[in-house]
């Protein structure tokens, strides 16, 4: 066998489902970087022989490319699921193997088929996979309607949930754009991440200059929540409910809510969701707080102070726009787990990794790295629900009209060509 990469599987788990299918979880890892892109195949198939006819068959080989990174290949997470025709009494003593094959270049398949064990039906999870969207463009661009409505598992809408768009005048609800793209989703057996119901911008003048008492924004605020996630209940299964309350100085901002209601303004934004819909999932939601920070600390403080009153929330939402290499596998996993304590999920909300462009090819490929710091400690994170881009393509992307000289942070280029980046979220993707 030609020298040069060796690789193998690690963690390999069988996921005990009881509903006629069963998950393996496995990681296949390559060490040494002779080229710059690796391709094999892996397949699942039993080992154990009481299995019998219960496994249907070996899956199908599926390919796997593994494209380097400024810190080499990173190692690619997969769970595949195969059908079985009924559960038996042989659970528990279950095998499967993980087979890889057919390398494209001078692959060492050292390790080559990792056996699993059974573990029980609580572990059976998988980060959702979701992007922000844009119901323009869904209705304008087949290539972007069909990435969208394809590949992922969860949509959010980039701005048609947001205030000016939903209420533009008091009581007046506009639901044309956020239906657009809660049909598109519903019509592809997706589900939808709401955002967002109180936050600092992109709130029509009627409401930041209305002068209004602290009555009387209890009112618009408590209506607008029964009436939008009402509107929704059952279809939209999270929510942002606050976004953006710490501010780069690591204080409570200063917004139309905090100072017109009050410090009390999230818990009662919180206690109208839940009324208007006790089972979607409720998050506050906010960014640079993926590391300790003194922001991040304070977010902590604040969602803590509501878990001890007893406000309905339900996660915290990172939202995770990042430059490359900023964010730390332990760093996020801190962050994460502090949370699980409090009995919270948690969720990558707008993963983009911005670069200067034209990009550089070595900038694609670190920039896959920092993307893979994401996607591996939401993996890692049992509390971690979902990892969701900004966007998934370069061509619609708020970035280059934030920054001057940065962009290209998706993964997907302009083109709708994938790049590194996306041979990263590959394996949590629809197929
Ligand atoms: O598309 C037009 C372009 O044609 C025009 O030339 C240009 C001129 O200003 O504007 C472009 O639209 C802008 C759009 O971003 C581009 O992405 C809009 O003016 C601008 O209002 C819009 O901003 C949105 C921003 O929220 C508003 O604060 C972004 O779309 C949206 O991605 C962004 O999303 C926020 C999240 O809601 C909360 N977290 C941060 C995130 C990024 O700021």
């Amino acid at each position: 066998m030609a020298a040069g990469v060796h690789g193998g599987i690690s963690d390999g788990s069988v996921v005990e489902g009881n509903s006629g299918r069963r998950a393996i979880a496995f990681t296949v890892a390559l060490s040494e970087r002779a080229t710059s892109t690796v391709s094999l195949d892996y397949a699942v198939t039993p080992t154990s022989a009481s299995r019998g006819s219960d496994f249907l068959a070996p899956t199908t080989p599926r390919r796997l490319t593994f494209v380097k990174g400024a810190n080499g290949f990173t190692p690619v997470a997969k769970m595949v699921t195969v059908p079985v025709a009924s559960d038996t009494a042989s659970e528990g003593n279950e095998t499967f193997a993980v087979v890889l094959s057919n390398p494209s270049v001078g692959v060492l398949l050292a390790d080559a088929a990792g056996i699993g064990t059974i573990i029980d039906d609580e572990t059976v999870r998988r980060p959702l996979m979701g992007a922000a969207v844009r119901s323009t463009t869904l209705a304008q661009e087949p290539g972007y309607a069909d990435i969208a409505g394809t590949r992922f598992d969860l949509l959010t809408p980039e701005n048609e949930m947001k205030w000016d768009v939903v209420e533009p005048q008091r009581g007046g609800f506009d639901f044309r754009a956020p239906d657009a793209i809660v049909t598109f989703a519903v019509t592809h057996g997706q589900t939808v991440h709401g955002h967002t119901l109180a936050w600092h911008q992109q709130n029509p003048a009627w409401l930041t200059a209305g002068g209004f008492t602290r009555p009387e924004l209890i009112d618009i605020l408590t209506n607008h929540i029964a009436t939008v996630v009402g509107r929704y209940r059952g279809t939209v299964s999270v929510w942002d409910v606050v976004n953006e309350a710490i501010g780069d100085d690591a204080s409570v901002r200063s917004s139309i809510w905090t100072t017109g209601i009050g410090t009390d303004a999230f818990d009662i934004a919180f206690r109208a969701a839940r009324t208007a819909d006790p089972n979607a999932k409720l998050y506050i939601n906010d960014y640079n707080i993926e590391a300790p920070s003194r922001k991040s600390d304070a977010l902590y403080a604040l969602v803590a102070g509501m878990v001890a009153r007893g406000v309905p929330i339900d996660g915290v939402g990172f939202q995770t726009h990042r430059t490359l290499g900023s964010i730390s596998a332990p760093g996020l996993r801190s962050q994460f787990d502090r949370y699980a304590a409090l009995g919270l999920d948690v969720a990558i909300t707008e993963l983009d990794v911005r670069v200067p462009v034209p990009a550089s090819a070595a900038d694609l490929a670190a920039q896959a790295d920092t993307y893979a710091v994401a996607r591996d400690a939401c993996i890692a994170a049992p509390n971690c629900a979902s990892i969701t881009t900004w966007g998934f393509t370069d061509k619609h992307s708020w970035i280059p009209y934030f920054f001057t000289g940065l962009g290209a942070a998706l993964p997907w280029d302009s083109n709708l060509q994938t790049k590194p980046a996306y041979d990263v979220i590959a394996p949590l993707l629809r197929n």
